[in-house]
């Protein structure tokens, strides 16, 4: 009902509309319309009320908006709950604060992040209007052991959004990156909290970088923005979309068959490392390596110089070509 009514008065724009008149059309109360409405003010939807006027949808000046995001967004359990910030430290700490409470599949984003965080502790850099700065709250009943499966899947949410809309080759970095053309584009940054091997929530943090035009000095050899390399200005809330979707239909096939089973072909074709000389780095131990292929666990399997095998479970490591970044 909650959404029934943000599409209604999505729909009249700027005018006030009556709560009898939404009464009539729903098929409900008024005093339900009112509750519904008290509870999509508490959700952070701008709406006023006014005495014989009844309501209107105040429209907020960010370009993403909680309002339009929500009743645009076709998923039935990501992104039903979707919380938007002009600006905030990072979206996974703000996940991370609020996860007790919110309900599985609510999402954090934010037009510009003050302390972004990548893996190992690193800074991600967030920009207002540059990027896509968001967090998925899941409440999956599964193993922690797993949790890191739920970075492959969003690794394949965003690479196949990408290659959909922007029409551009991004690959996969295993375990967390998206590339295009050799950089990077697009981080992803899993946490969880539990105890005992029992997570009671995890945090699946994406950071994309959409518009940006120039990167520093430092950052311009190793990452790269969509508008960069696909010379197309894909919209954020298209792209957020689509991610949203392909996210949902991955993620209740792995919860269905306890298995990656059905999307281990997609990571493997769009995997950036198999078949390449790679160098594995965990702490400041370095291992040369080829990259074979890509398990039906989600993990790496490597060929170390001896002819070894080895299965990389994302963890710790971080993953180099021999030359450069990729
Ligand atoms: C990495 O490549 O090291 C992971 C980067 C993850 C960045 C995203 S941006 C949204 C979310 N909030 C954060 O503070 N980090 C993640």
């Amino acid at each position: 009902m909650k959404k029934q009514i943000l599409k209604e008065l999505y729909k009249a724009k700027d005018e006030y509309i009556s709560g009898g008149r939404l009464s009539t059309k729903l098929g409900v109360s008024r005093n339900a319309i009112w509750k519904n409405i008290v509870n999509l003010k508490k959700e952070g939807h701008i709406i006023e009320s006014a005495r014989n006027r009844g309501y209107r949808l105040l429209s907020s000046d960010l370009e993403i908006s909680q309002t339009d995001l929500q009743v645009s967004i076709g998923t039935k359990k990501i992104g039903k709950k979707i919380l938007c910030f002009d600006e905030i430290d990072s979206t996974n700490n703000y996940a991370k604060k609020i996860a007790c409470k919110e309900e599985h599949g609510t999402v954090i984003i934010a037009e510009r992040q003050t302390a972004g965080r990548g893996r190992r502790g690193r800074e991600w850099v967030s920009p207002r209007n540059e990027g896509l700065w968001m967090s998925i709250i899941l409440k999956p009943a599964i193993p922690s052991s797993e949790a890191s499966k739920l970075t492959q899947i969003a690794a394949l949410s965003v690479c196949n959004a990408i290659r959909e809309l922007c029409k551009c080759e991004a690959l996969i970095k295993w375990p967390n990156d998206i590339v295009i053309n050799g950089k990077k584009i697009c981080g992803i940054l899993t946490e969880m909290t539990g105890e005992l091997g029992e997570m009671s929530f995890i945090i699946v943090g994406i950071g994309i970088n959409i518009k940006t035009r120039e990167f520093t000095e430092d950052l311009s050899a190793i990452a790269t923005s969509i508008l960069i390399e696909s010379k197309t200005e894909v919209s954020r809330k298209e792209l957020f979309l689509k991610i949203m979707e392909k996210f949902e239909k991955y993620y209740e096939s792995f919860i269905e068959n306890v298995s990656l089973e059905s999307i281990v072909p997609e990571l493997r074709k769009y995997s950036a490392l198999v078949g390449k000389e790679i160098i594995v780095v965990r702490g400041n131990k370095e291992i040369y390596a080829r990259a074979k292929d890509i398990t039906s666990e989600g993990e790496l399997l490597i060929e170390t110089s001896d002819g070894g095998k080895k299965v990389l479970n994302s963890g710790e490591v971080s993953i180099r070509r021999k030359s450069g970044y990729l």
